[in-house]
């Protein structure tokens, strides 16, 4: 992992208690910073971030002018990760519309008025829809299908309006199927890879939307989180969009045999109709803008990767 280093700097984490802010909020505090996680707790929990790490919390929504306007003035830095899903965004649109783009012009508006160090903004590689081109750059144009990544793109193209008009220092980073430690299989809206741990653990049939030969870029949460505190402490990343992804593509059916093996499992995977929420057929991300302008690349592979995330789950039975 890359090192890093805060400097007893505040950092703001929007969505700290969720998967990956509680992962972000853990490593950017063993890196020296001084954190504060902001949180409604809708899908998160305080269970998530090490109780042996020293943070602050305040329970509020992002929705929340006044309270956002408070915490950004007070921080160095802001990690904004807070967002409806995917399924939540897909059954109640306005939600979505409010908190995951809302929320994001809270951030930019205080950030603009009060000033603040750098600001990381976590968008989607959903964003990209079925792309022309794989594996995908991030200047392939934006082909919104759900509710949830209009939403993405809309808390993007707002980041960058604010970096061209009032100059506030943000980066947007686009994640792709992020997995590891923390994912919750009974939360209903988490990813694929936590639920068929569950699934195979149990002697279940995991359950494959279509033919399973959709392929995705599994990212490790590690990565996924390194790569977006280089992102906010880098000052050329300022003004960018950088897609955080590993390169590699993988279909769903090759995750399951790794999975069953390394279960130890003998399992037979059962095809369900498709999913109307996303219908993407490949995604694979390019991550040459990460490597040359940040000098960063992944470095868990999806067997390791997945062997961990195993061991998260099983200790936690
Ligand atoms: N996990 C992935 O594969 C993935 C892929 C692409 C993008 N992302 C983005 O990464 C970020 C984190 O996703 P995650 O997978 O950790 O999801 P998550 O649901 O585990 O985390 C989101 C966190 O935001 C909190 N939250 C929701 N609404 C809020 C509000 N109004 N105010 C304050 N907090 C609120 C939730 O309680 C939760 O703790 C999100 O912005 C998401 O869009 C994740």
């Amino acid at each position: 992992m890359t090192d890093l280093d805060f400097g007893g700097k505040k950092v703001l984490v929007t969505g700290g208690a969720g998967f990956v802010g509680s992962n972000l909020t853990e490593r950017a505090a063993r890196c020296g910073a001084r954190v504060r996680v902001l949180d409604d707790l809708f899908t998160g929990s305080l269970e998530n971030i090490d109780p042996g790490v020293d943070y602050d919390f305040v329970e509020g929504s992002v929705t929340d002018e006044k309270l956002v306007s408070k915490l950004v003035k007070e921080a160095d830095y802001v990690a904004h990760l807070a967002a409806r899903n995917i399924i939540v965004s897909t059954k109640n649109p306005r939600s979505d519309y409010e908190v995951n783009i809302g929320g994001t012009l809270n951030v930019l508006m205080a950030a603009r008025e009060h000033g603040i160090g750098q600001i990381v903004y976590t968008s989607s590689a959903s964003i990209y829809g079925n792309p022309r081109i794989i594996p995908i750059l991030e200047d392939e144009r934006p082909h919104t299908f759900s509710p949830y990544s209009v939403s993405k793109l809309a808390g993007e193209n707002y980041c960058h309006a604010f970096y061209e008009t009032y100059g506030v220092p943000v980066t947007s980073v686009r994640y792709s199927n992020v997995y590891g430690p923390k994912q919750d299989p009974k939360n209903p809206y988490c990813g694929v890879i936590a639920k068929f741990i569950e699934a195979i653990d149990a002697d279940l049939a995991p359950q494959l939307h279509g033919d399973g030969r959709q392929t995705r870029d599994f990212t490790y949460v590690e990565d996924a989180v390194d790569a977006t505190l280089v992102a906010l402490l880098s000052p050329k990343a300022e003004g960018m969009v950088f897609n955080i992804g590993t390169g590699i593509e993988t279909a769903i059916t090759e995750l399951v045999t790794i999975l069953t093996r390394l279960l130890g499992k003998n399992v037979t995977p059962e095809h369900i109709d498709r999913r109307d929420i996303d219908n993407i057929r490949r995604r694979v991300l390019s991550i040459e803008l990460l490597r040359t302008r940040l000098r960063w690349q992944p470095q868990i592979g999806l067997e390791e990767g997945l062997k961990r995330t195993v061991q998260w789950h099983l200790g936690q039975k």
